[in-house]
């Protein structure tokens, strides 16, 4: 099934709410991936020796933003061109650092999970089915995408 206008809209409009408070965001949703996954604390250079998440790490939210952002991007390329295309060096970069890190499918999925329930925490009443389905659909085409340039480079 192709992404839709209304998909790529619903994907941007909670991105354009999201962004206003995205330091909290971000908090929320790697406390939702540690929830979901206690074990990812280990992979993160900025959590693995702390005690709890912290506040106000640049790194922490740095990877947040990257996730939200690029599945937003994703989701323009969907609907304008079928598929998720993200330029070459771009991509090569985060296979490597991802393949460095030790990152699997599993662990996408856990992100998945953590993407989603921080997309409803942060549109509120906007949220929906259809919004989760497209942001559900954007998210694992990205990562399909990381994730196959992965498998190249292992
Ligand atoms: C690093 C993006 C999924 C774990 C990075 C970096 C980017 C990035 C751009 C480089 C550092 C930065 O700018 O923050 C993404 C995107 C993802 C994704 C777009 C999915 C769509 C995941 C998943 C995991 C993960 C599923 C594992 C649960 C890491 C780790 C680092 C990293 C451990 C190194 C950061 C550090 O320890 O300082 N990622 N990532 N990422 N990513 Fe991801």
């Amino acid at each position: 099934m192709s992404f839709s206008e209304k998909q790529e809209a619903l994907v941007k409009e909670a991105w354009e709410i999201m962004k206003e408070d995205i330091t909290t965001l971000s908090l929320y949703f790697f406390t939702q991936v540690l929830e979901i996954a206690p074990a990812a604390k280990g992979l993160f250079s900025f959590l693995k020796d702390e005690e709890e998440i912290p506040q106000d790490n640049p790194k922490l939210k740095s990877h947040a933003v990257k996730v939200f952002k690029m599945t937003c991007e994703a989701a323009i390329q969907l609907r304008e061109k079928g598929e998720v295309v993200v330029s070459g060096s771009t991509l090569k970069y985060l296979g490597s650092v991802h393949l460095q890190k030790g990152i699997v499918d599993a662990h996408f999925a856990v992100v998945k999970e953590g993407v989603l329930r921080t997309v409803e925490k942060g549109v509120g009443e906007k949220w929906s089915e259809e919004m989760k389905g497209a942001w559900s659909e954007a998210y694992d085409q990205l990562a399909a995408a990381i994730l196959s340039e992965m498998s190249k480079e292992a």
